[in-house]
């Protein structure tokens, strides 16, 4: 496993696949699309700035970055994450591998790849020693994106793992027999702290914890933190929480805005400046097997993930990451549903 910044370019079609550009963002079906200076007029503009934004390419690692997408709490976004921040990545100019842990198999939906119970997978590499090389396929419609599926095999290997050699530390033994040069790994974590996470826990570097805006949002963390302690202390030395993002967030709601707050005031410098908004198009792109990157270029979804994908890329090579530098990201109209994405960006 090494990076080699040689490899990939900057892309000349940054986003391909479908594009929905004058789709408006995230604004209700029933609303009649207006024109011109507009909701959905701006959202055009903002996909076609989003396309130019993610050709710029972005600062490389010097090596492989390994983060783990972790909460054990459900429905936080770990999966949305970790298909959207990847896909970002690589639409940034970097190779980027997903590696889906949970038996769920979301990220591999997520990311058009087909993971019935026949098809080679992480279960193969974790239980029966198959190289990674054996399961990675490419992302359809995103270059240099590639992912490992998860299939329903996976329900049964927190068990199976139990009985076998070095059962902690399999995948990043597989990682590391990786030949491929790859920027980022990014690890998409059940929502649980069994021997799954482990592995990953074991396999990275950095955890990255997306953070729900909502009520109890902080719930648990606790254990989370103290298991990342403990495999820091006896399996993994480097591993640190590396960053922390805000999901799912709604401006129009205080409770919003306190949980930021909270969220800010307990972790600081880890905590990105980019938030991700609440948004219809994020929740809609798995379903036709697309990351919001490919699905609507233009949305605040697609906007956030691209800029956050920015943020974490720009803090591997020790940048300063500066709100004030930051692309300006779509104005909304006081009267607008989603001036939460502006409010989220703070
Ligand atoms: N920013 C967002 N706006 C709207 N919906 C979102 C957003 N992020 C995630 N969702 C939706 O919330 C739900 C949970 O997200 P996701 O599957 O990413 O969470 P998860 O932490 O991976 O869940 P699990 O713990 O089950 O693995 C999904 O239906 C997803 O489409
Ligand atoms: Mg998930």
């Amino acid at each position: 496993m090494r990076s080699d910044a040689n490899i990939a370019g900057p892309m000349t079609d940054p986003v391909p696949g479908p594009r929905t550009e004058l789709s408006g963002e995230d604004v209700s079906r029933e609303t009649p699309p207006p024109m011109d200076d507009t909701p959905i007029g701006r959202a055009a503009q903002l996909a076609v700035e989003a396309l130019g934004r993610a050709g710029e390419g972005l600062p490389r690692p010097e090596q492989t970055r390994v983060m783990v997408v972790a909460n054990q709490k459900g429905g936080v976004g770990k999966t949305t994450t970790t298909v959207n921040l990847a896909a970002s990545l690589a639409l940034h100019g970097g190779r980027v591998l997903v590696v889906d842990l949970d038996p769920q198999g979301n990220a591999s939906t997520a990311l058009g790849i087909d993971h019935h119970a026949e098809v080679p997978s992480i279960y193969d590499v974790l239980v029966d020693s198959k190289p990674l090389s054996d399961v990675v396929q490419p992302v359809p419609d995103v270059e240099g994106l590639f992912c490992a599926p998860a299939t329903i095999d996976l329900a049964g290997a927190e068990i199976e793992l139990v009985s076998l050699v070095a059962r902690e530390s399999r995948l990043e033994r597989a990682i590391e027999a990786y030949e491929q040069p790859l920027d980022y790994i990014l690890i998409d974590c059940p929502p649980s702290l069994g021997l799954l996470t482990v592995n990953a826990l074991v396999a990275g570097a950095e955890v990255l914890i997306p953070i729900q805006c909502e009520y109890y949002a902080l719930e648990g963390l606790g254990q989370l933190l103290r298991n990342v302690d403990l495999v820091r202390g006896h399996l993994n030395p480097k591993l640190h929480v590396s960053t922390i993002l805000l999901t799912m967030y709604d401006g129009r709601t205080r409770l919003a805005s306190q949980v930021a707050d909270e969220v800010r005031s307990h972790f600081g410098g880890e905590v990105l400046r980019t938030s991700i908004p609440r948004s219809v198009r994020i929740s809609e792109a798995p379903s036709y097997g697309q990351t919001v990157l490919t699905y609507d270029p233009g949305s605040s979804g697609a906007l956030s993930y691209l800029e956050a994908a920015r943020e974490i890329a720009l803090r591997g090579v020790n940048v300063n990451y500066d709100a004030q530098h930051a692309h300006a990201l779509p104005e909304f109209s006081q009267h607008d549903q989603h001036s939460s994405m502006q409010e989220g960006i703070q």
